[in-house]
């Protein structure tokens, strides 16, 4: 139906007769010359229709906003004065010969370039939405990325092996999204939160290299890089190390920002400890586009009269640390109050605060609530540590030590954001040197940090029996600007290692026969050393686009609540249905 895209057309096309299909980007009346902009999906272009001819006119006239028209018209330079650099089209326009209405549209639900359209609108009616320019760039952008992932892969020996949507429950941690069986009354699949074990028994079955961009569905609290339905880059090797297996990843992801985005990314990237970037940045993701970091000082306020201080410096899981905000003297009390609602949110319970005003007087030129309850010797000391200087600000986080990393470690990114001291770098690393296990009060027992396949390091296996604690696991995740974008490990490929391990998360012989029975048998019949990771596909499509959230990034996203605005999915099912399924729906009688 057509010669072309409408993006293509540019000066080297002038006087040719071309014919482009394509939606009603905006159609403008000029003193009796009409201008319809044509958008597809490669760009825009103008075509103008002059009286003239006078049915063409006519037809151009009934024209409105987002109808689907095919055009002919001859190309031409645009008159001097009116060229827009902002398009590729800019130098041209098409003076219309021809004019089809190929279909006919409402009025859209909303302005394609109004920024203020909610997100519930935007979802309900997708498919208008993702005519946005910048929505397909995104698409192409992921249609992009994806096939120059496949092609390394390819390259390197990986094989694309398709694994179960209809499974048994996968550890990933989340909850499921649970299946029913209508030939099996009662029982039910769960959707794979990840292909991991599946990985695994591929590497039994001597696949060496396998890969899938697979869909993973988990039942869990949504955030920006949370959806309930997501993609992962999932991979799986045998007979390499980590440090083999790291350098394959980044070479990889090194490969498509150059090749996607022109960008060049460190060779190699920067490792750090979990331990290391807890202390520092108070999580196992830290953004290091921010220089600000936490300083311990629990030491200095252990016997000081002041309680919030003393009892988490005492506390062996408490922490005291100070956040030096270089400039931060200009803060107001108003502001400060802002930044205590926001530590808040993480449950700190207060954030208490030093203005260093002139260093030279001592404590006398410093300024804060708190220094009553602190000695000038300890408050000195923390000035020292923190390098703190004139017109400085300290904040001080005080609580467990989850706590404090939570509220502290996202303050340290939004104070940078706030005060412009983000650098605009790419910055990747990999956080190396996990625990093997987290002790969860809650429960009263250890919890895997990884999942319970995850390797142990190999000088510290004994530690299993004597100090799970202090044992460190062969895990790695690839952080990307403050995103967990992939995270993996060495797996257990002996029996006896697997059994010790599901032992201390307290799963015992029976509950791992019954759940992970299969593997326990794999492991027994010839399993090679292996290892992956998982690259959360949409996250690091979402940091290449520029996007806030994952949802921008993906055609068809769910909303903050699970749902889906388009096909009104989840949905109620019929009585007969549910019978079929064995199933009887509970319904909580709504309080009074
Ligand atoms: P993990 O659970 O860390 O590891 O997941 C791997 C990566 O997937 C992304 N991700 C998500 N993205 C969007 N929405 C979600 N709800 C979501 N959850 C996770 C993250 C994360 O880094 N089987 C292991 C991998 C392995 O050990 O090989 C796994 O799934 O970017
Ligand atoms: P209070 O004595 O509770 O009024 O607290 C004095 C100062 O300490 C105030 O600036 C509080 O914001 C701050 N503060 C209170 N609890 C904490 C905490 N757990 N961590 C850091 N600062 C706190």
């Amino acid at each position: 139906m057509r010669t072309h895209y409408c993006g293509e057309i540019n000066a080297d096309f002038i006087d040719q007769t071309v014919e482009l299909c394509g939606w009603v980007n905006r159609r403008r009346d000029h003193g009796g010359v009409i201008f319809i902009d044509l958008r597809d999906r490669s760009g825009l272009a103008q075509v103008v229709y002059d009286p003239d001819v006078e049915d063409v006119f006519a037809t151009a006239e009934q024209v409105r906003n987002e109808f689907v028209l095919r055009i002919k018209g001859r190309v031409r330079a645009r008159p001097e004065g009116t060229t827009n650099p902002e398009l590729s089209t800019g130098e041209i326009e098409i003076l219309g010969k021809e004019l089809e209405i190929l279909n006919h549209a409402d009025t859209p639900p909303f302005q394609l370039d109004d920024e203020d359209t909610s997100e519930e609108l935007r979802l309900r009616y997708r498919y208008v939405d993702l005519r946005r320019p910048v929505m397909q760039e995104r698409m192409i952008l992921r249609s992009r990325v994806t096939r120059l992932l496949r092609n390394y892969l390819d390259d390197k020996g990986f094989l694309d092996i398709s694994t179960p949507m209809l499974t048994k429950a996968t550890p990933e941690g989340a909850r499921d999204y649970l299946v029913p069986s209508r030939v099996h009354a009662g029982k039910f699949f769960a959707l794979p939160q990840s292909p991991q074990l599946f990985k695994q028994l591929l590497m039994m079955s001597g696949m060496d290299r396998y890969y899938q961009i697979v869909r993973c569905f988990r039942d869990e609290d949504l955030r920006a890089d949370r959806q309930p339905e997501f993609t992962q880059l999932d991979l799986e090797m045998s007979f390499l190390d980590e440090d083999q297996i790291m350098g394959l990843m980044e070479e990889m992801i090194r490969g498509v920002f150059r090749d996607a985005l022109d960008i060049e990314l460190p060779d190699p990237f920067p490792r750090m400890s979990y331990a290391e970037a807890m202390r520092r940045f108070g999580s196992d993701r830290p953004d290091l586009r921010c220089s600000l970091e936490l300083v311990d000082v629990a030491d200095l306020l252990q016997d000081i009269d002041f309680k919030v201080f003393a009892g988490p410096a005492k506390d062996p899981h408490g922490r005291v640390a100070a956040l030096r905000l270089p400039g931060g003297g200009k803060l107001s009390r108003k502001d400060i109050d802002e930044y205590t609602k926001f530590v808040g949110i993480y449950g700190a319970r207060g954030l208490a605060y030093i203005k260093v005003n002139e260093l030279a007087n001592g404590v006398n030129g410093l300024q804060s609530p708190i220094l009553k309850f602190i000695p000038d010797e300890a408050v000195l000391e923390i000035m020292q540590r923190t390098g703190a200087e004139d017109g400085d600000i300290v904040f001080f986080g005080a609580d467990k030590a989850p706590l404090v990393n939570e509220a502290l470690g996202a303050l340290r990114v939004k104070l940078a954001e706030d005060l412009g001291l983000m650098s605009d770098a790419w910055q990747p690393l990999w956080v190396v040197d996990f625990p093997m296990f987290e002790w969860d009060e809650a429960t009263d027992r250890w919890h895997a940090l990884h999942h319970p396949f995850t390797a142990p390091k190999i000088e510290h296996v004994e530690l299993l029996a004597s100090d799970p604690g202090a044992c460190l696991s062969r895990a790695y995740d690839m952080v990307l600007n403050g995103t967990e974008v992939g995270g993996g490990s060495i797996r257990i490929h002996q029996e006896a290692v697997q059994e010790k391990v599901f032992a201390l998360l307290g799963i015992d012989e029976q509950e791992a026969r019954e759940k992970f029975g299969f593997l326990l048998d794999a492991l027994k019949f010839g399993c090679p050393p292996h290892g992956g990771l998982a690259f959360g596909l949409d996250r690091l499509i979402m940091l290449m686009a520029g996007a806030h959230s994952i949802r921008d990034v993906m055609a068809f996203p769910k909303t903050q609540s699970a749902a889906c605005p388009l096909t009104q999915a989840p949905s109620e099912v019929t009585p007969s249905q549910l019978r079929e399924l064995h199933i009887r729906v509970w319904v909580p009688e709504k309080p009074a």
